[in-house]
């Protein structure tokens, strides 16, 4: 039904002038960079889905016929960013349980798990780590109106040690395979970078310490040395790409902030030194502090072994405690949720917990709008309702500024001026 009535919008605007295909009403809208609500916006989006102006409907130049799509009582926040996704598999399989279903099974999995983020107000996210190069064939898919989905920076695969977090540590000797993203040394890392790039990746994720779901690994510790990283940080920066560094463990985050990447994911051991040093380096330190509660609740009935479990337990209260220190020490934030270890969907939950944390309503906001975009090299793109940037809106009942929670429901998303999920 409503991909009928944007088809018929797009027809009709095809003849129209170029500048406008679409103007969006609202009770107010959210200016993330001034952290201040504006009355009545009128968002004229123009055809090719960034926003031409921004005013007073009355006041404003409206191209006859231009079709409105009006949302009264609702306050319209600029489309949320979650960068760190995994769109491939289902956190309801897990464990040796997803050696039963055959490999592209996870791919597919993508289609759904792509929709569900956009409907719950995620209009960009960034993948980081998808088999099969899944992630570039959703964004290909979703690009090209196939089907519904995010705007998606892929990364591909998670480029890591033999037999580090991101290998493939599951199977017995005789069975024993190495993931596609596995380098050691510096020269087969700069090999690695060009060869994800080549096959698709638009950004380069590194794991630079153990994990909590992988098997045989320690999260504390350190997987990748500095020289390794540097060379990915380098390599993929001559390149034009950005780098995402999975690190849980002090020396591992600290080695990856000095060899000039510039994300960090996790970041749940991080030390007072490792904050200094993020904040006189600007590395963005992104905490997924949501999906411990779902992993603690439903992990173990969904097969997860206990071993990843009990590594659960070891992080998820000390990240919190770490995220609260770097958020009041004024580090600089993103929204990073690991969404698929947990439903995809309901990303918007851990605004709650940033919020629990210690981060005041808008800056848990920010880090998933403007600091996001920034971290991403896209401020011309994303992460604010303002002119120029794409029309990515997301329309919620209350007040988000004081209670973030009303960010899990949205009432109608718009990405590039098309209404995708209405009132
Ligand atoms: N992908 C991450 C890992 O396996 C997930 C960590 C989730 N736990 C947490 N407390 N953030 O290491």
């Amino acid at each position: 039904m409503i991909f009928r009535s944007i088809a018929a919008t797009v027809a009709l605007f095809a003849c129209a002038p170029a500048t406008a295909a679409t103007i969006v009403t609202a009770d107010r809208m959210l200016d993330v960079q001034t952290g201040r609500y504006v009355d009545n916006p009128a968002i004229l989006v123009g055809n090719d889905g960034r926003i031409v102006s921004i005013g007073n409907l009355a006041s404003m130049q409206v191209p006859a016929g231009t079709p409105q799509i009006d949302l009264p009582g609702r306050t319209l926040v600029p489309g949320l960013i979650d960068m760190h996704v995994h769109f491939d598999g289902t956190p309801l399989i897990g464990g040796y349980r997803t050696l039963e279903y055959t490999d592209a099974f996870d791919t597919v999995l993508g289609v759904p798990n792509a929709r569900a983020t956009l409907h719950a107000g995620f209009t960009t996210v960034r993948s980081l780590g998808a088999d099969n190069y899944s992630d570039v064939a959703l964004r290909q898919a979703i690009d090209e109106g196939f089907i519904e989905g995010p705007r998606i920076i892929a990364a591909t695969y998670a480029l890591g040690a033999t037999g580090g977090h991101c290998d493939a540590n599951t199977n017995k000797p005789s069975l024993a395979r190495t993931s596609p993203g596995v380098a050691d040394g510096p020269q087969a890392i700069r090999q690695k970078v060009r060869e994800l790039r080549k096959l698709g990746a638009q950004l380069i994720k590194v794991c630079a310490t153990g994990g909590v779901f992988s098997r045989n690994t320690d999260p504390g510790a350190q997987q990748m040395t500095f020289e390794e990283l540097k060379m990915a940080a380098d390599e993929a920066h001559m390149l034009g790409m950005k780098v995402a560094a999975h690190a849980h463990g002090a020396e591992g985050i600290k080695a990856a902030i000095r060899a000039g990447i510039d994300t960090i994911e996790h970041v749940s051991f991080i030390d007072d030194e490792g904050i200094r040093l993020a904040k006189e380096r600007g590395t963005w330190l992104g905490f997924d502090i949501y999906n411990t509660e779902y992993t603690l609740a439903e992990g173990a009935k969904n097969g997860v072994l206990p071993e990843n479990i009990e590594k659960e337990r070891q992080v998820g209260t000390l990240q919190r405690q770490n995220f609260q220190k770097a958020a009041q020490a004024g580090a600089k934030m993103i929204f990073s949720s690991d969404a698929g270890i947990y439903p995809h969907g309901q990303n918007a939950r851990q605004f709650a917990v940033m919020v629990r944390f210690g981060m005041t309503p808008l800056e848990a906001i920010r880090a998933a709008t403007l600091n996001a975009a920034r971290a991403l090299g896209r401020e011309r793109d994303v992460g604010a309702i303002a002119v120029g940037r794409y029309g990515d809106l997301v329309a919620v009942v209350g007040d988000p500024m004081r209670d973030v929670t009303v960010l899990e429901s949205p009432a109608a998303v718009i990405k590039g001026g098309k209404l995708v999920k209405a009132p």
